[in-house]
């Protein structure tokens, strides 16, 4: 029995030194140690032995067990090692390649043209302030003294979320909102995002406006003109002229939309200004007296005048953009060449 015990124990060690992976080692510790092993069957075993040699074989046993588990337990443990060697060399980077390059990023076009208009305003003087895109009927329309029964209110222009609680569809509501708290004089230029249910190759129901308001005790139309020629200047270059023709706003009077000569043909008639030499940019007139006394500032006081911009109008001419809704598509191709 003894000679067993040993042959098991030279047995196993051999095999063991053939142990290549955690499964095969877990497969040579149930053969030799498990239940059904080969040392639990010499343990069996030991009603045939003479009771005076069972304490001898017994401490042979335990030993060749012991043995046997610290030899299996250390070969696992080299084994893991060297399974996480192999898996941080497999895993390891190269820091010395070199990288793939990244992608450079622009500014969208309506940003920049926006960022150009509000520098300019910041440079003539004016603060910068934004206000909800979600708006009520009040400061959407009432102040802007546009009555009830304005076509511009019709549920076809305006997106309506409850009865008195509108998408702004313009940013004019600023002017209200901050006649109320301003104390004059101010000026101030409003960006931001405007809604209106319309959609075509001019038309877009998300677009950008940028609305300005200068109160005063003595601004005229005058002003109103030396500082929108000065903008467009700023924006289109030195040469560009401008044309200021008679228009109706409820809330200026009198009111006037602005045109520029075409950047594209500098006037001579082109594509873009549909062959005019002119492009129409903005809406712009002296404030109502109406709207300064329902936001509590004094019209015998106080004048002011105001304008509101479309953005998109002029990133489309600035860039030569024909169909507006290009500018929210998002695609790459586009946007690289706006670069
Ligand atoms: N709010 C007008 C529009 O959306 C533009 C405007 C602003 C006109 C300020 C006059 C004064 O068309």
């Amino acid at each position: 029995m003894k000679e067993q015990l040993l042959k098991i124990k030279e047995d196993a060690l051999k095999e063991l030194g053939g142990v290549k992976t955690l499964t095969e080692l877990n497969d040579l510790r149930v053969k030799y140690l498990g239940k059904a092993g080969a040392l639990t069957a010499i343990l069996r075993g030991m009603r045939e032995v003479a009771p005076e040699d069972r304490p001898i074989i017994g401490a042979l046993v335990n030993e060749v067990r012991e043995s046997l588990e610290n030899a299996i337990k250390e070969r696992g443990e080299s084994l893991e090692t060297e399974a996480l060697n192999a898996r941080l060399a497999s895993e390891s980077v190269d820091i010395t390649e070199p990288s793939r390059g990244q992608a450079r990023g622009a500014l969208h076009p309506v940003t920049r043209v926006l960022d150009k208009l509000i520098s300019s305003c910041v440079d003539m003087g004016f603060s910068v302030v934004q206000g909800p895109e979600v708006e009520t009927d009040y400061y959407n329309f009432e102040a802007m003294n546009i009555p009830k029964n304005h076509p511009a209110r019709d549920m076809q222009d305006s997106f309506y979320i409850t009865d008195s609680i509108l998408l702004r569809t313009h940013t004019s509501p600023m002017q209200a909102r901050e006649l109320e708290v301003r104390k004059p004089p101010f000026k101030i230029v409003v960006p931001g995002a405007t809604y209106r249910n319309d959609s075509d190759s001019t038309h877009s129901p998300v677009f950008h406006q940028m609305e300005g308001l200068v109160v005063d005790e003595h601004v005229s139309m005058a002003d109103l003109k030396i500082m929108l020629n000065e903008l467009m200047k700023r924006v289109f270059g030195e040469g560009t002229k401008t044309r200021f023709r008679p228009a109706f706003f409820p809330f200026t009077e009198p009111s006037i939309e602005l045109d520029v000569t075409c950047p594209t043909c500098h006037g001579e008639g082109c594509r873009i200004c549909k062959g005019t030499g002119w492009l129409e940019l903005l809406g712009a007139g002296v404030v109502n007296p109406k709207v300064l006394e329902m936001s509590g500032v004094d019209s015998r006081k106080y004048k002011g005048f105001a304008f509101g911009i479309g953005i998109e109008r002029l990133a489309m001419v600035l860039n030569g953009v024909p169909d507006l809704r290009t500018l929210f598509k998002n695609d790459i191709r586009f946007l690289n060449q706006m670069r």
